[in-house]
Formats: structure tokens, C-alpha cells, sequence
């Protein structure tokens, strides 16, 4: 079915699934092979340049990739998407497309943990440059701007600490600047927001999250125009050889089926739990988009639709060991990296994810030490804050 047209829900369920001609088995299969047989007529069509629908090689292209890309590029409104290993490889092949010895890339002031150590370790010994601005605004970018200032990189929801950047005029400074932006849509999903409808040109995924989740598969999804899309294809990612298996990628079109119907569940429960931490005596700060009381609430209100996020963080009294008492005596949340899994899962920035950059780039980021956050999952969120509220009774 062509699904152009359809609502986000139909096309959610609908695009880039088709049924199989030789069996009718509705849901797509995984075509495990590594190598495709061609018939001359074929390889003539190839050679000509005419590659629609021709298969080669498995590190170049699959069928069950290509679904898995359909879809997502048809949530996020891109013309084109490209499937990866990771959510790093998705960051770092969609970078090197653009960036290379010499180039210099403006980046928001907290990023995820793997994104931060690509920026400050290897790329600096590629001799690529990264610039950490506080603010995003064209003012601050225009003073961060160099003449060999090719990208501006964002997060559309601040890991960890869940800020929120006002992203359109960053996508029209980069616009008008020539230089290209990338946005890592991670934490917000289609779902909530679309980057490419307000201008950017990459958006970035890790799959691994809401995309996928299921907590089964660990991916990424780059999303960008045609052109930009065959650049990489046919040389960062052929050459790097980033591809996700098959089977990995028909585990992401199984788990987005369900996307608009997780994400509205996590969003529910999140703002459900963070109205009931903040009135919490025990808990001295939350951190949740939908609140009134975060510091970009009305940006967060304008910039997304359908919710705010399963993401939560909060402070307990006390510092490192308080939080981690907090955590250790949750039953239901398990102690865990990643997110956007069904499951509600806890993580302490401080010790585990951002816990190699050291107290002083973390205070510059925002992370106190007590800050636990929270990947609300789907279960019924009265388990969830009486696991909470048990787990606080230990400070
Ligand atoms: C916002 C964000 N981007 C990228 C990544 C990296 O994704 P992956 O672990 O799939 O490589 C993560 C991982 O937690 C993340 O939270």
C-alpha cells in the first residue's frame, strides 16, 4: 500500500512493509543471506546505474534493511534513511560524510556520553575539531563560527540532564550559514518531534531506544535527503562497513509497529511520576520537559507534540552514595544502561555513563552527583512510584 499520504499511526504500521508475493506472509521475512545471484539482464541494469530493487552484497544492502529504512524515513519525513550497527555508527558514518581533517563542528553543550568521547578523543586525533557551546543561539553561534566550520551537531532532548535546546533557529542559522546540521531524535522519536519539517538535515537514531523498543536490538537509523544519502552510502558506510544484520533490522520493524502506542504510555507515566517526585520531600529537584516548573518548559510545549518524553531525572538529598542507596533498593527499575525500553530502567550519570569525563566536565554539563535518570517504561505507573517511594525510604 502506498502510504505517502496516511496519518503517522497508519504509516507507523503500514510503511515499508510488504507482504511477500511468493507466500502472502503478511509480516515481511528476514533475508539472511550475504550475497544476492544476479541474471545478466540484471547486471547490465546495474552497471547502467538503474539499482532499483537489484541486490549485490549484504554489506551494501539488504531487503529487510531497506523495510526497516523505509519506515523510518517515512516517520521522520526524510526522502531517504540508512540503517547502521549502533547508534554510534549511525552518529559517526553520517559525521564523516561531512567532516574531515582540518573541519570543525559546533556542538551543543551536553551530548550522550559515546557522542562526547567521539568528539573530545578520536576526533581530535583525526584533527577534526569540536567547539562546546553553552547556548545555541545564532548570536553564540555566530561567535563560535569558523571558515572551516562544516557542521552544527544537537540533541533535540539533552542526555542526561534533559534540558531542551530551541531548535528551529539552530536549522536556520545552519541554513543560512551553509554549514550542515545533525540532530539526534534519540529521546524524542517522530513520534514527538520531526526535525526535518523545521529544517534540519540529518536526523540521527539509535535505534536501540524507543525505536526499536524492546530492549532486543542495538541499531542506528541516519535520516537525510537523497543525495546525502548516496554520499555516505557509497563511501563512509561502504567503506566502514557500519550495516546492522538482517535480523537485527527485523527486530527494529517488529518494535516500531508499535511506536506512536509506547511512546503515548511512556509519555503518560512520566508525567504522571514526575509530578508525584517533585512534591516528594526527599527529592530536591526534578527534571522533566512537561513540567511547569523546567527551565524550558514553553519551548519544550511549542516545539513538540504529543507529550514531553519517557525520560525523567531527579536529585535525591545527599550526594553519590544516597542516590545509589536510592537506586540499589529499587525492585521493579532495573540498574541499567540505555532506555526506551518497556521496562523501567535507572541509571546514576555520575557512575556509569558520563562517569569516565571526571566531576569537573560533568559540573560543566549540569550532572550533580545525586542525579538519578529514570527510562520510564509501560507498566502501570501506581508499580512504578510505589517502587520509588519504597526505594526513597532508604535516605
Ligand atoms: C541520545 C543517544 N544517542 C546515541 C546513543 C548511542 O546509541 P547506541 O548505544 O545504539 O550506539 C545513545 C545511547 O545511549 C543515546 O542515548
Amino acid at each position: 500500500m502506498e502510504t505517502k499520504d496516511k496519518k503517522f499511526a497508519t504509516r507507523v504500521v503500514h510503511a515499508g512493509q510488504h507482504p511477500d508475493h511468493e507466500t502472502g506472509a503478511l509480516v515481511s521475512p528476514m533475508y539472511l543471506t550475504s550475497t544476492f545471484v544476479f541474471t545478466p539482464e540484471k547486471m547490465e541494469r546495474y552497471m547502467a546505474g538503474d539499482k532499483e530493487g537489484i541486490y549485490t552484497y549484504g554489506r551494501s544492502r539488504n531487503p529487510t534493511q531497506n523495510m526497516f529504512q523505509e519506515k523510518i524515513a517515512s516517520l521522520e519525513g526524510g526522502e531517504m534513511a540508512l540503517a547502521t550497527a549502533s547508534g554510534m555508527a549511525a552518529i559517526s558514518t553520517a559525521l564523516l560524510g561531512t567532516v574531515h581533517a582540518g573541519d570543525h563542528i559546533i556542538a551543543c553543550k551536553t551530548v550522550y556520553g559515546g557522542t562526547h568521547a567521539l568528539f573530545t578523543s578520536i576526533f581530535p586525533e583525526l584533527n577534526i575539531e569540536v567547539t562546546f557551546l553553552p547556548e545555541m543561539t545564532p548570536a553564540a553561534l555566530d561567535a563560535a563560527k569558523r571558515p572551516n566550520t562544516k557542521a552544527v551537531y544537537v540533541e533535540t532532548v539533552l542526555n542526561p540532564t534533559l534540558e531542551v535546546l530551541d531548535l528551529q533557529p539552530v536549522f536556520d542559522w545552519a541554513r543560512a550559514n551553509k554549514v550542515r546540521s545533525f540532530v539526534d531524535n534519540t529521546f524524542t522519536t517522530p513520534y514527538l518531534y520531526r526535525p526535518i519539517e523545521h529544517g534540519a538535515d540529518v536526523v540521527l537514531h539509535s535505534t536501540t531506544k524507543y525505536i526499536n523498543g524492546h530492549g532486543d536490538h542495538i541499531g542506528g537509523a541516519i535520516v537525510c535527503d537523497a543525495v546525502y544519502h548516496e554520499k555516505l552510502r557509497s563511501s563512509v558506510y561502504q567503506e566502514f562497513g557500519p550495516v546492522p544484520s538482517p535480523f537485527a533490522c527485523w527486530l527494529g520493524l517488529r518494535g516500531l509497529k508499535t511506536l506512536h502506542l509506547r511512546m503515548r504510555a511512556h509519555c503518560e507515566n512520566a508525567m504522571k511520576l514526575a509530578e508525584w517526585l517533585e512534591q516528594h520531600p526527599k527529592v530536591v529537584s526534578v527534571s522533566y520537559p512537561g513540567l511547569k516548573s523546567h527551565p524550558q518548559h514553553d519551548v519544550a510545549a511549542r516545539q513538540f507534540e504529543n507529550g514531553f518524553g519517557g525520560m525523567v531525572g531527579f536529585c535525591v538529598e545527599g550526594g553519590i552514595r544516597e542516590a545509589q542507596k536510592v537506586i540499589n533498593a529499587m525492585q521493579m527499575a532495573y540498574y541499567a544502561v540505555s532506555l526506551g525500553d518497556l521496562d523501567t530502567l535507572v541509571e546514576q550519570p555520575a557512575t556509569m555513563t558520563h562517569g569516565k569525563m571526571g566531576p569537573e566536565a560533568r559540573k560543566a554539563m549540569g550532572i550533580e552527583d545525586s542525579y538519578i535518570r529514570l527510562s520510564v517504561g509501560v507498566e502501570d505507573v501506581d508499580d512504578i512510584i510505589a517502587d520509588i517511594d519504597n526505594a526513597l525510604k532508604q535516605i
